[in-house]
């Protein structure tokens, strides 16, 4: 008889313990560390995400941006930085949760592949030549020119287009806005096809070798945050804090600190 109890209670006591387990009676959903989210981003495109001299602190509108929005929707977030053309993949593959890039929601088959938020600010692309340059816009280009980009946005699109259309000698797309610069100033290329605000941040410390020349051109730009495609859940979190630092301040105020 006493076996026979002995295995009863043990039996018993698998299937308690299996039970409490299986519906999370482990801790599991009382998770006490919350999950911290992988914001990933391209850091040299200054004001809205970039590093100074050697430092890795990635600082900026977009990363004070999400700072607020986390705090706002009691998100733990930290940042990656990684090559443009991989923050999509980063999204697909499990490898970022956010993207904060100033990317811009209506380009190609970007809306295919991640989920975008509402639009927190708008932008065109501009040509920024040397101080010296003969150029008066985009126009102006000829076939014996070369303009640099970066590699996977929209700017580095244009001018890989523009090469194709015969229009220019070569489109240089490169990893790093910085050295789309450079290569401007070394007289590499003729012209970089840049983002209106970020020209214009370069500007600010660079007018005396530089200028921007022309009008705006391209497709009109609306930057989003991006999240894993199907994560409802945190684009709406992101959403709802945008529309908050919007309601009460912040918003203006990050403006004026990083585009003014
Ligand atoms: N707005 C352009 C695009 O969406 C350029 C974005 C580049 N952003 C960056 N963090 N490097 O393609």
């Amino acid at each position: 008889m006493k076996k026979k109890t002995l295995v009863l209670v043990l039996a018993l006591a698998m299937v308690f313990t299996f039970a409490l387990s299986s519906c999370g009676g482990g801790g599991s959903a009382e998770k006490d560390e919350e999950q911290v989210l992988r914001v990933v981003t391209e850091a040299t495109f200054a004001p809205f995400e970039f590093t100074e001299d050697g430092d890795d602190e990635i600082k900026g509108f977009d990363v004070d941006m999400m700072n607020a929005i986390a705090e706002d929707q009691g998100l733990k977030i930290e940042f990656i930085n990684m090559e443009f053309d991989s923050l999509i993949p980063a999204l697909e593959s499990d490898q970022g949760d956010i993207i904060a890039a100033g990317m811009n929601k209506l380009a190609g088959d970007r809306a295919e592949k991640a989920d975008f938020g509402d639009t927190y600010f708008e932008s065109d692309l501009m040509l920024l030549v040397k101080s010296d340059s003969t150029l008066t816009s985009i126009d102006d280009v000829t076939p014996d020119m070369k303009l640099a980009s970066q590699i996977g946005t929209t700017g580095g699109e244009y001018v890989q287009t523009l090469e194709k259309d015969g229009k220019i000698a070569q489109g240089v797309v490169l990893n790093q806005w910085t050295d789309s610069y450079m290569q401007l100033q070394n007289g590499d290329v003729q012209g970089v096809v840049v983002d209106k605000p970020v020209g214009e941040a370069y500007l600010n410390s660079h007018s005396d070798i530089a200028k921007f020349v022309g009008e705006p051109f391209g497709d009109h730009e609306e930057f989003a945050y991006a999240v894993q495609k199907g994560n409802t859940e945190l684009l709406e979190k992101l959403n709802t804090g945008l529309a908050h630092m919007k309601e009460n301040g912040t918003y203006d105020e990050l403006v004026d600190k990083w585009f003014s």
